[in-house]
């Protein structure tokens, strides 16, 4: 009992080294799964295992089992052995230690650095940015994914490749850094920060254009104000504004050096000054204004006649008057009789024509007119114009037929006489032809036509002075009623030719 007691109080683990073995590899990588394992001669007769790093117990167990260390860290490096108790006859127990065995575990990969290609670089260029970092040879094959930051928010995220490039703008200025980590995310290392400093250009040159060119917009269609600038980056803030009342009228917000905005239909009141601005800093560049005219298609002319009332008589002369006030000039107008084209006149001024016309029957009809700018056509309501037979000026009176009798002429719509003071051939020609009868026969008094022309009738004309060529009496020289009666009344025979009408 006594060597029992003698053998029981050996220091522990020293010796029977042989019984207990680790096993344990030499060289692990970050991220491995490292397996300690010690076993005894009879794994049966352990009762409890215990395992030790650096001198310090790291785990213990009541029966046979091993130590994973699943996954590895440079930490886990150092010096491993373990101890146990092992069941000895009966209810006896001793205690196995093992060797001794070292574990080296080193770094997958070091820490990735961002490469930027600009750390200042101008809004829109690209900037490529890369994660760097270094497998071993032996470990090459390791599948890495890599991840961008930016003060805090994930860019871009778990790609294969550790190579990016993108088109910065001034808001993505910050602080960047990228992650590289193992598809099983056991190992993930950070870069360093790195500043990223992204520069506006500021823009210039703001242009204004129009669409039609040159400002010239016609009234009812489409007026596009083009705004562009020269240079700038990141977005713009497009306005276009009244020169002379400063009101805006739009604004866009743009990644473009140009904009447009729309003028639909545009009206009358649209004419004027204009400017747009672009900006992209708080401090908007100004166009030079530019005058928008608009044009006023022609779009309503209107015919009027000279004649009143439409109505004329043949010999007349009627003065046709087309007038589109608002159309822009030069307008061409036309006139049109019956939907035939009497004539055209371009005015350089827009305003109005007119057209005379010496009236005939012929001349019978509907009138319309047209105007025409070039930028619209349009036809005017149609006017009717009657045309008929003047009312006779000069009549014979009380004698066979209408190219015989008493002379009577009408002044105001009264009927009076002519005397006879001078009263020849020549002036009965003249009233022969002046009513379409024949040749002049005879110079009577007008008491051979009774009854004799009422006291309340006037006489007229005194002295009517002919050369006998005139076509109306009207024409002769006349001296105005000094002193005469209806005894002395003229006159006329012709030959009774009638007029043809
Ligand atoms: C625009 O019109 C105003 C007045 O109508 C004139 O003074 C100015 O010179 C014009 N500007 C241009 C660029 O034609
Ligand atoms: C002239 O033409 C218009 C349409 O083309 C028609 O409405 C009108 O009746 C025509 N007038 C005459 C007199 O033919
Ligand atoms: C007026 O112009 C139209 C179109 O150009 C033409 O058809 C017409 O013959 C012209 N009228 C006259 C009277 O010249
Ligand atoms: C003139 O127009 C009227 C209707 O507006 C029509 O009744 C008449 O027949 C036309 N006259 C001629 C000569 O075409
Ligand atoms: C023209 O006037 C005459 C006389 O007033 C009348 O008899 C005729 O009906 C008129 N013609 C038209 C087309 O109006
Ligand atoms: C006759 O009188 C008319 C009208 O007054 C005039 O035009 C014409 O020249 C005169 N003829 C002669 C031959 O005197």
């Amino acid at each position: 009992v006594c060597v029992c007691v003698c053998v029981l109080s050996f220091p522990v683990g020293t010796a029977f080294a042989d019984w207990l073995s680790i096993d344990l590899q030499s060289h692990a990588y970050e991220g491995d799964r490292v397996v300690v394992r010690c076993s005894g001669k009879d794994n049966g007769k352990i009762k409890k295992l215990m395992y030790y790093k650096d001198g310090s117990r790291i785990a213990t167990y009541s029966s046979a089992s091993s130590y994973t260390i699943s996954n590895a860290r440079p930490s886990d490096s150092g010096s491993y052995y373990c101890k146990s108790d092992k069941s000895l006859l009966y209810f006896f127990e001793e205690t196995e230690g093992s060797r001794t065995q070292w574990l080296t575990v080193r770094e997958l990969f070091p820490a990735p650095s961002l490469t930027v290609s600009s750390l200042q670089p101008v809004e829109e260029t690209s900037v490529t940015l890369s994660c760097d970092t270094r497998l071993p040879s032996e470990r090459s094959w390791t599948p890495l994914q890599y991840s961008l930051f930016r003060d805090g928010h994930t860019l871009k995220s778990r790609s294969s490749s550790g190579f990016w490039t993108l088109a910065l703008r001034k808001e993505d200025s910050g602080n960047y850094w990228c992650e590289a980590m193992t598809a099983s995310r056991s190992v993930s290392k950070r870069s360093r920060q790195s500043y990223v400093q992204v520069h506006r250009i500021p823009v210039s040159g703001a242009l204004l254009e129009t669409q039609p060119q040159g400002g010239q917009a016609v009234e009812g269609q489409g007026l596009v104000l083009i705004c562009s600038v020269a240079e700038g980056t990141g977005e713009t803030t497009f306005s276009w504004h009244r020169a002379d009342t400063g009101e805006r009228l739009g604004s866009k917000s743009q990644r473009s050096w140009r904009s447009e905005l729309e003028i639909p239909d545009v009206r009358e009141s649209h004419a004027g000054g204009y400017y747009c601005t672009g900006d992209n800093t708080q401090s908007p560049i100004q166009s030079e204004v530019v005058n928008i005219t608009v044009k006023i298609p022609a779009s309503h002319p209107v015919l009027t006649l000279s004649a009143p009332e439409a109505h004329a008589f043949i010999g007349d002369t009627v003065e046709l008057h087309c007038e589109d006030k608002r159309a822009h000039p030069p307008v061409l107008y036309s006139f049109y009789h019956n939907n035939v084209s009497l004539g055209n006149i371009s005015v350089p001024s827009g305003g109005r024509a007119s057209f005379s016309l010496s009236l005939t029957r012929e001349h019978i009809g509907n009138y319309s007119c047209e105007a025409n700018n070039g930028l619209g056509v349009q036809r005017s309501e149609e006017v009717a114009l009657n045309v008929t037979e003047p009312p006779p000026k000069t009549r014979l009176v009380n004698g066979a037929h209408r190219c015989e009798g008493r002379v009577e002429v009408e002044r105001d719509g009264r009927w009076g006489t002519v005397c006879d003071d001078g009263w020849g051939l020549k002036e009965v020609a003249v009233v022969c032809r002046e009513l379409g009868c024949g040749a002049a026969k005879h110079t009577p008094a007008g008491l051979l036509y009774p009854p004799l022309a009422e006291e309340a009738q006037p006489v007229f004309i005194q002295v009517a002075l002919c050369n006998g060529t005139e076509e109306a009496l009207a024409e002769c020289e006349q001296v105005e009623t000094f002193d005469c009666g209806h005894d002395e009344d003229a006159g006329a025979v012709c030959e009774a030719l009638y007029k043809s009408l």
